[in-house]
Order: structure tokens, then C-alpha cells, then sequence
């Protein structure tokens, strides 16, 4: 099967982009591995002819959205975030008129339409960044309610939380942290902003995925807890095979993640579907609020 993607790779000039909580397997393929923000800049940047994004629905979106000229496939239609469903452009708009002076910030984990109604995007590498650059007191934060708690720990601007979480992440609770921790007493414990707060707390820092790839780098521990999606570990062992990392709990799994496998990606690049659409409608307001985040950056 490995033959035959580097095979069909090249006959269809295609790159293949992968989020760090995917299968072992299809990050072991990948051209490009990392975080939202990075997949974002990576799907901008690629000369290649076709992306094959290995991640969720939001994620391709987005991907099709910067490069309109491509084709994005991806390889199971059926890996949708959870979260990112928990917010819809009619829902938006709404809130909108309840604060019409607010701005509007919407993490990348939403739909194209929601994204069009958003002054801006942004990632957990970027969240805190993203309000900052806004010229609004009052920003409405969508869909996660605990990125948006997050950002206002660095904020003086008012945060208007839309009511949204991440399953994967909202499960883990400050129990888990402290049992992990008379577990492993001698490691760093890194979790992920989509985190609950009494989480973040604990931790000795909240980073987004890529972040706690930068952090297991330059710390001088040799042993991390990991609160975030499981397929982060692959990763870290990976990339530091001398260091340990642990998962906070066994239960850290997004289903929609684990959808694709490499039958499904040999399947998407022979017959070049599932290809992603972006309703004109949509389109160039959306990229505005994808574009205008990636030139403020990531830190974290
Ligand atoms: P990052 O990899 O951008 O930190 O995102 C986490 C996530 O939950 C993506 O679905
Ligand atoms: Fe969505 Fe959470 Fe899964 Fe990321 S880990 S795709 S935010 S449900």
C-alpha cells in the first residue's frame, strides 16, 4: 500500500497533509505533519496539483478555501468535528445583533459559512494574538467556550463565548491531571487550550499541538503528560525518542480523527474524491478571515 501512495503521489502531483492526531500510520506518510495553523500555511504555500488532507471536515474547508485553484480531497467524508458543528451561521448572526458591537472571532474549527460571517480566524497557537488584534473592546468568540476562557486570561478585551466544546478534551477533568501526576511525579504536565479551566490550571502549560512539539524540545525534562488527543503522542515519540510522554487518561480519543486509514487514502488519490467544495457565496469572505490570520502569526 505504501508503494502504491508514493506511486499515485507522483502521478497525480498530489501532497499529502496530516494532522498530528492521526493514525500512526498516516502520519508516517505524510508530507507535512503539524497544526491547524501550520496546515493552514502549509495548504497556502504547496505548488502541488492535488492536497490530500488527512484530518477533519473543517480542516480540508479550510485548505480548499486558501487554495480555490486546487483540488482538496479528503479521504472520508464522514470525519466531522463535533465541535465544529456546535455553531451555525443562523446561530451566528444572531449573536451578532445581540452585540453589534462586538467583532468576531471564530476558531478554525467551524464551517465555511461561519467563518464568512467572522472578522477573523484563529487557531489555539494564535487565539490570545487574534482578539488582541482586533479593534473591538468586545469580541464574540465562537465555537469553544474554553479557547475562548483561555484567551481572556490575556486579555483586558470582554470575551463573549459562544457554548461550544471539544469532547475530546471537555472529558478531561482535574482528576485525571493529579492521578497522572502521582503517577509520573517527575513530569511536565502540557495540555491543550480546548481544555477545561480547572485543567489549564494545573498544568505547567497550555500549549496547541505543534506548541507542545516546540515545548518537548526545549525543556530539559525528559518525562511529559500529554492532555490532549492521543495521536500527539506518536508524534512527540517520534520526534524525541529518548523522552517519555504519557496520555492523561486511556479515554483522549477523537473518533472523527481515527476515520481515515491507508486503504481510504489509496482509494481518495486513485479516484480523486472526496473532492472539497467552497459555496461561492462563501468563498472569498472566508479566505478574508483565514488570510487576515495567518498574517498575524503563531507563538505558541
Ligand atoms: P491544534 O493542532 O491546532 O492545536 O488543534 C487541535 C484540535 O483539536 C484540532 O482539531
Ligand atoms: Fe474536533 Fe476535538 Fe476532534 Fe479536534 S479533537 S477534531 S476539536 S472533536
Amino acid at each position: 500500500m505504501l508503494e502504491k501512495i508514493r506511486w499515485l503521489k507522483q502521478e497525480k502531483n498530489a501532497v499529502i497533509i496530516v494532522h498530528n492526531y492521526q493514525r500512526p500510520e498516516i502520519q508516517d506518510i505524510a508530507d507535512f505533519v503539524g497544526d491547524s495553523f501550520a496546515l493552514s500555511q502549509q495548504a497556502a504555500l504547496t505548488d502541488a496539483d492535488v492536497i490530500l488532507f488527512c484530518g477533519v471536515d473543517f480542516m480540508a474547508e479550510s485548505a480548499a478555501i486558501l487554495s480555490p485553484d486546487k483540488t482538496v480531497l479528503i479521504p472520508d467524508v464522514d470525519a466531522q468535528c463535533p465541535m465544529a458543528a456546535m455553531i451555525t451561521r443562523e446561530a451566528l448572526i444572531t449573536m451578532k445583533q445581540r452585540h453589534p458591537d462586538a467583532g468576531v472571532v471564530c476558531y478554525v474549527n467551524t464551517s465555511a459559512p461561519v467563518k464568512a460571517e467572522s472578522d477573523i480566524c484563529c487557531t489555539s497557537a494564535n487565539a490570545v494574538e487574534v482578539v488582541e488584534s482586533l479593534d473591538y473592546d468586545e469580541v464574540i468568540f465562537v465555537p469553544d467556550k474554553n479557547l475562548a476562557r483561555y484567551a481572556a486570561r490575556f486579555t483586558k478585551k470582554t470575551i463573549i463565548p459562544w457554548d461550544g466544546y471539544c469532547p475530546t478534551h471537555h472529558q478531561i477533568l482535574p482528576r485525571d491531571i493529579l492521578d497522572a501526576k502521582e503517577k509520573h511525579p517527575g513530569a511536565e504536565v502540557l495540555v491543550h487550550p480546548e481544555c477545561r479551566p480547572g485543567v489549564i490550571d494545573l498544568a505547567d502549560s497550555a500549549q496547541s499541538t505543534e506548541g507542545m512539539v516546540r515545548h518537548a524540545r526545549s525543556s530539559h525534562s525528559n518525562e511529559f503528560i500529554i492532555g490532549t488527543e492521543s495521536g500527539m503522542i506518536h508524534r512527540l515519540e517520534k520526534e524525541f525518542p529518548t523522552k517519555k510522554f504519557y496520555a492523561v487518561s486511556d479515554y483522549t480519543i477523537c473518533p472523527a480523527m481515527k476515520m481515515v486509514t491507508l486503504p481510504d487514502v489509496v482509494r481518495s488519490l486513485e479516484n480523486l474524491k472526496h473532492v472539497v467544495t467552497i459555496p461561492d457565496a462563501v468563498q472569498e469572505r472566508a479566505k478574508r478571515a483565514l488570510d487576515r490570520m495567518l498574517q498575524v502569526g503563531a507563538t505558541r
